[in-house]
């Protein structure tokens, strides 16, 4: 056997460990999708799937469906939560959905400043810093998005952006509360595009913005926040991006739709 085969050798095995070992979080974000009919397909397939107890599975599909989601997944590993909440436990606030709603029906999870709900319906990082205290209030775990646009990254200074985004979006909490947020980071360009980061740009990226949590609130808080990627995110690239460091897991959009895209994405990450 030559050098290069032993190499190879020794690299699958590395990553095979890696998604054998780590927990990862797999989150799918329906956005605004699907037919009733649809949804219960999808849960069937899903319900008695094995998914292992090592990754966290997540899904968040558009409100009115979430009593399909309780009554289906009860029994079920599969967690789930909403894509948008309210600040609010109730109250005059014509079409949107409270906090005491999303607790009713069992949420565990609730998306938080998704770039489309900031560039769609104006939503700002104090908005969402609103959001991601009263969810903690009532147990439920934020998911804080943050990402750069096209224009942001060509002009280089979207680090700061994004420093910025997360800064302001835990701004409401104490720094003990910090690690019960997962922070999801999803540039804008890669969203819905079919255009991936590379491995490479998500692992510099992942990197600098798990040094920035730890100089800011300390390793003992920063180490632990969870950091997913999300963006074009599919069955062909998720095992080169699981392999970028610092990268906790994924916010799957497109592939989440499709039970056996959600699935194999669950699958790849338990190394199989
Ligand atoms: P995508 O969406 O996987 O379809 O790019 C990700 C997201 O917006 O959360």
């Amino acid at each position: 056997m030559n050098k290069l085969d032993i190499e190879e050798i020794v690299r699958k095995e590395i990553v095979d460990t890696v998604l054998k070992t780590q927990e990862f979080i797999v989150a799918g974000n329906w956005k605004m999708n699907k037919t009733k009919q649809e949804v219960k397909s999808f849960l069937k397939d899903i319900k008695d799937y094995d998914f292992g107890s090592k990754n966290t599975v997540i899904v968040t599909p558009p409100s009115p469906y979430l009593y399909l989601f309780e009554e289906e997944l009860r029994y079920s590993s599969v967690l789930y939560g909403v894509q948008n909440v309210f600040p609010k436990e109730s109250g005059a606030y014509t079409g949107e959905v409270s906090i005491d709603m999303a607790k009713d029906f069992g949420c565990k999870y609730a998306i938080v400043g998704h770039s489309e709900r900031r560039s769609l319906f104006g939503e700002c990082n104090e908005f969402a810093s609103k959001k991601v205290r009263i969810l903690l209030q009532n147990n439920i775990t934020p998911i804080l998005c943050i990402g750069e646009n096209l224009e942001q990254r060509k002009q280089g200074d979207y680090k700061q952006f994004l420093v910025t985004q997360i800064v302001e979006g835990l701004a409401r909490i104490g720094e003990e509360d910090i690690k019960k947020v997962i922070i999801a980071y999803e540039p804008i360009w890669a969203i819905g595009t079919g255009e991936t980061a590379s491995p490479d740009q998500v692992e510099e990226l992942h990197v600098f913005l798990r040094s920035f949590l730890v100089e800011r609130y300390g390793e003992h808080i920063g180490k632990d926040v969870p950091l997913l990627y999300g963006g074009s995110v599919k069955p062909a690239n998720v095992k080169q991006l699981a392999l970028a460091q610092s990268v906790s897991g994924f916010l799957i959009g497109g592939a989440s739709l499709d039970a056996q895209s959600f699935i194999k994405i669950n699958d790849i990450l338990n190394g199989n």
